[in-house]
């Protein structure tokens, strides 16, 4: 008599790999002219600061109001072997190799307060350096403008960049926190759309800084404070606007140091060639 063994139960198969269309051209358009202003701003400012590295609170800053001074790149002497420093309100910290004395690209000494290879151009100038920071602040704003309208219109802003009130309670957001310090990241369906930290990071940096940094910007152009006077007030003068405009240009370099961590470590090709061609394969063990 022929017996038949019970069967295991089968595990469900897995999902067939399909592609999905991930990010909207405007979307990867905007994404990556944006990237192209924001380094570019970056590199061009640093040059610019390095015309007159203090910065102050109030309305005016200059060699001789030093208690309105509350950050300083410097150098001193003796000037065959200079040091370099940053003094952070008087707490002087060495700073030689980085900050005020560094290498030229031809390895001689070079008393200047960010080093070549942070700043554009290279070399001091000062004047070329404010032509391309004008230009990519006004690229910033037209594309920052065009992924903004676009967010408003379709709905994406709050379906993909604002967390959701779900994603803001305290258990979820713990969970993602404790899913992010073990480095694991969403896969399959669950890749398609940005877990809580992902969207408080990128509506910070959009929809925070990067406005804080423009409208900080205007408040220093002397057309724009004869235009609307309440603009530079607005920070507390026109060296507090510049202050502030360097805090949060300095937020944005952490949060682009961050922000490339992350992608390298969640899968560098899948993520950045999503973000380039639109589409990602979900299903199968992707
Ligand atoms: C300063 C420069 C950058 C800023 C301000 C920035 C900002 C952002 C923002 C706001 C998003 C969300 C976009 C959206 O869905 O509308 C995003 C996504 C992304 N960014 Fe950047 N980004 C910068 C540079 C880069 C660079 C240099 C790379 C890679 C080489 C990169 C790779 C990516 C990828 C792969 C995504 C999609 C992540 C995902 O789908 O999980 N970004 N970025």
């Amino acid at each position: 008599m022929s017996s038949i063994a019970p069967s295991a139960p089968l595990a469900p198969p897995a999902p067939r790999p399909r592609i999905v269309l991930r990010h909207h051209w405007l979307v990867r358009l905007t994404h990556w002219l944006n990237a192209l202003a924001i380094i570019t701003l970056l590199m061009t400012g640093l040059n610019i600061f390095g015309a007159h590295p203090r910065l102050y609170w109030g309305n005016a800053g200059s060699v001789d109001q030093r208690e309105r001074v509350w950050l300083e790149i410097g150098a001193s002497p003796p000037w065959r072997q200079p040091s370099g420093w940053l003094d952070v309100n008087g707490t002087r910290i060495p700073t030689t190799g980085l900050l005020g004395v560094s290498k030229t690209p031809s390895g001689g000494t070079n008393v200047v307060a960010f080093p070549h290879w942070a700043t554009l151009p290279a070399m001091r100038d000062l004047a070329t350096a404010r032509t391309w920071h004008f230009f990519a602040a006004w690229a910033l704003i037209l594309n920052g403008l065009a992924w903004l309208l676009y967010g408003l219109l379709s709905g994406r802003l709050w379906r993909e960049i604002l967390p959701s009130a779900r994603q803001l309670a305290p258990g979820h957001l713990w969970h993602d926190i404790v899913e992010h310090a073990r480095l694991r990241f969403p896969k399959g369906e669950a890749a398609l759309s940005y877990e809580v930290l992902q969207r408080l990071a990128y509506a910070g940096v959009t929809l925070v800084l990067i406005p804080t940094v423009i409208l900080t910007g205007l408040a220093m152009s002397p057309g724009m404070d004869a235009a609307w006077p309440w603009l530079d007030q607005l920070w507390g003068g026109r060296q507090s606007a510049r202050s502030v405009h360097f805090l949060a240009m300095a937020g944005i370099a952490g949060f682009l140091i961050l922000h490339l961590v992350l992608v390298i470590l969640s899968g560098p090709i899948r993520q950045i060639g999503a973000m380039i061609t639109g589409r990602m394969t979900v299903g199968g063990d992707k």
